[in-house]
């Protein structure tokens, strides 16, 4: 007989859909080696008619977005990068929502996958203390009054080396000290994805919001957001049903911000 001794960790789609179990999530995956973006790819996949569900991963990608137009460090074999497509029946202003139920997602996957505490920041930077792990990126193609699909990109720092981060940033090597297998992780984010899509269409925002909340580390903060030609500064007091954070300010006055860049300057004194 034979002995396994290794495996290489690839992403190879027969090793994703080997033992998944999932109904909706991932039941086409489309793999490369390097591409630009995975967006890019998922969103011509989407209007060529790609089925819900269809998953785009990638070993690297030489351009990969982050938020607010900024490029996504994406080293070869060191992370997990992928696109999802989704079709909800939803208007263009929920979209946001399944923003905050990907963070979600990949939070539960690293604690129940990795046994660390990630947190949420607003609107969907993962943490490990107070350092960035994993980011989700969506994309839309819609209507004025419905949703044609949507596009979400999701990238974590799984096996990059301390030296390879950027500052204000960590990996789960990094954080668990110890070579982290991305297949299986990556398994746990598309089977989480799906429990909370599933609930989602089942009961709508509600208890995505909660999970959200018991999550986040900024609720209860004094914040300042940097939004594209302001800034708003007071305390994160809620999330509303669209994904804005409510910000209240010295005068009691609430505001609402739907994209932005935040900074917490610490708890409220009360
Ligand atoms: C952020 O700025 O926090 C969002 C980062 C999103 C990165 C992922 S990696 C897979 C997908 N493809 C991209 O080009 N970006 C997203």
């Amino acid at each position: 007989g034979y002995k396994l001794v290794s495996c290489p960790d690839k992403l190879f789609a027969f090793e994703i859909r080997n033992h998944l179990n999932t109904k909706v999530i991932a039941t086409r995956v489309y793999y490369f080696d390097a591409v630009t973006s995975t967006m890019d790819i998922a969103m011509k996949l989407g209007i060529e008619g790609a089925p819900e569900g269809t998953l785009v991963v990638a070993e690297t990608q030489t351009k990969g977005k982050g938020r607010l137009g900024r490029s996504w460090a994406s080293p070869k074999y060191k992370g997990i990068y992928l696109s999802l497509i989704l079709r909800p029946k939803i208007a263009p202003n929920v979209a946001p929502m399944l923003t905050l139920l990907s963070a979600v997602s990949v939070c539960e996957a690293i604690r129940e996958k990795i046994e660390v505490e990630a947190q949420i920041k607003w609107p969907n930077d993962v943490l490990i203390g107070h350092k960035k792990v994993g980011g989700i990126l969506t994309e839309l193609n819609a209507q004025m009054d419905e949703i044609n699909f949507i596009v979400i990109g999701i990238g974590i720092n799984v096996n990059n080396e301390k030296k390879a981060l950027i500052e204000g940033a960590t990996s789960l090597k990094k954080e668990k000290g110890q070579e982290i297998p991305r297949v299986a992780l990556l398994q746990e984010v598309l089977r989480t994805l799906e429990v909370n899509y599933l609930l989602f269409k089942k009961q709508g925002s509600p208890p995505i919001l909660e999970k959200w909340r018991s999550l986040n580390v900024t609720l209860g903060k004094m914040v300042k957001v940097v939004c594209r030609h302001a800034h708003i500064e007071g305390e994160a007091v809620d999330i509303d049903a669209d994904g804005g954070l409510l910000i209240r300010n010295d005068t009691g006055l609430i505001e609402k911000v739907m994209a932005g860049d935040i900074v917490h300057a610490g708890n409220v004194n009360r």
